[in-house]
């Protein structure tokens, strides 16, 4: 057994960011600054995308959207039940209906297909999930919603780096990533909003910071009045400085990350090809490049006579962490009760939901730790 306990994930951090966030706080300006313009500038040039809005999480992104579009009472979001329940908490807030798609079973990826299926008059937005790292079959989707007029926007949380028939995500419509500390890069709680809809960016800038039309540091540098002026009621949804150092700082390391996390990968691959109850996603078919976010395993539950849940307590005893990216959100208490969704709507989802686990995947770890886990789910399945 592993002496130490080896995380799901852990964030790198080097000298180098810390110093990056240490010159912000030394500086004088630590919120919205010019730390936040440059990350949004590298980060339109790392994905290609036109514009971003660097934010507080990808969550705010989701609540600026929603709100930029308009959505309201009424309206119906079309996104997976195998996603962060963030997505439908901000829809069912915004006095919305989440309408959920079922997924691919063995890419957790929603298709055009399944969300032609959730096409209906009210439908205004469809949110699909680039999983893991890998992209979903964003053309087929795209061509739907343009023939019915219907906003599309990706959840681009796990898809930092993940190409899509040869684009970075982002690179066109309108994405929103994630910087959480388990993400590809990290700013601690940060998001960002990219789009190609240069009156969307604007829209959501604006509401960022309580609706006025200029932020912070814009006030202090360009004097208080006439500026700020409330151009529209807002939130107060901005990055600070310190984070976007942060973001800077492993934006420049994000390829060696990901260079990092599909070697693990691989060699967890290659590995529990020898484990017969694990199953691994399967890759999707069309052009793609993995970022390698989440390595995620299905445990074959029937066969070992183990739930899920208690496997992952079995590997936490042996020192190995895991995650579980996700329980569907249609069977989770609130939207059982309120909805009256249940079991036997969403097969695929749910077939999932009961089996996956997220392994240990992060840049600093080594391939002897991907030998360790292997070689700790061959103990538990032994028992
Ligand atoms: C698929 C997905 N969507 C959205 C989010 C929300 O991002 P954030 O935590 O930055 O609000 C996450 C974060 O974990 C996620 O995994």
């Amino acid at each position: 057994m592993r002496k130490e306990f080896l995380p799901f994930s852990h964030p790198s951090i080097k000298e180098e960011d810390i110093a990056a966030v240490v010159e912000v706080l030394r500086s004088g300006w630590i919120t919205t600054g010019q730390k936040c313009a440059e990350f949004e500038d590298n980060f339109c040039r790392y994905t290609g995308c036109s514009g971003a809005v660097a934010l507080a999480s990808g969550t705010a992104g989701m609540h600026l959207l929603l709100h930029a579009l308009g959505i309201g009472p009424g309206d119906e979001v079309i996104t997976p039940s195998m996603t962060w329940v963030s997505t439908v908490n901000i829809i069912v807030l915004a006095g919305a209906t989440p309408v959920f798609a079922d997924i691919e079973r063995d890419t957790l990826m929603v298709s055009g297909d399944s969300i032609r299926e959730c096409l209906r008059e009210r439908t205004r937005l469809i949110v699909p999930v680039h999983f893991a790292g890998a992209p979903a079959d964003i053309d087929s989707i795209r061509q739907l919603a343009e023939r019915n007029n219907i906003f599309i926007a990706d959840d681009a949380a796990h898809a930092l780096g993940t190409e899509y028939k040869g684009n970075r995500i982002g690179r066109t419509g309108t994405a929103i990533f994630s910087f959480h500390p388990i993400k590809n890069i990290t700013t601690g709680e940060g998001g960002m909003l990219c789009s190609d809809n240069h009156g969307l960016l604007e829209h959501v800038r604006q509401l960022k910071f309580h609706g006025l039309g200029v932020d912070a540091y814009d006030r202090f540098t360009q004097g208080r009045s006439p500026q700020a002026q409330v151009v529209t009621p807002g939130y107060k949804y901005n990055l600070t400085d310190m984070a976007a150092a942060l973001g800077l700082s492993q934006l420049r390391r994000l390829d060696a990350f990901i260079k990092k996390r599909t070697a693990l990968a691989l060699r967890y691959r290659e590995r529990l090809v020898e484990v017969d109850e694990i199953m691994p996603l399967a890759d999707p078919l069309y052009p793609m490049k993995h970022a390698w976010h989440l390595f995620i395993i299905r445990l074959d539950i029937d066969k070992v006579g183990l739930s899920r849940d208690a496997f992952m307590e079995e590997l936490k005893k042996r020192n190995i962490g895991t995650g579980l990216h996700f329980r569907a959100v249609h069977l989770q208490k609130y939207y059982q009760e309120s909805m009256g969704t249940r079991r036997s709507m969403l097969p695929n989802t749910e077939w999932n939901s009961d089996r996956i686990c997220s392994l240990p995947l992060f840049p600093d770890m080594t391939i002897e730790d991907v030998d360790a886990v292997v070689d700790t789910i061959k103990e538990v399945l032994k028992r």
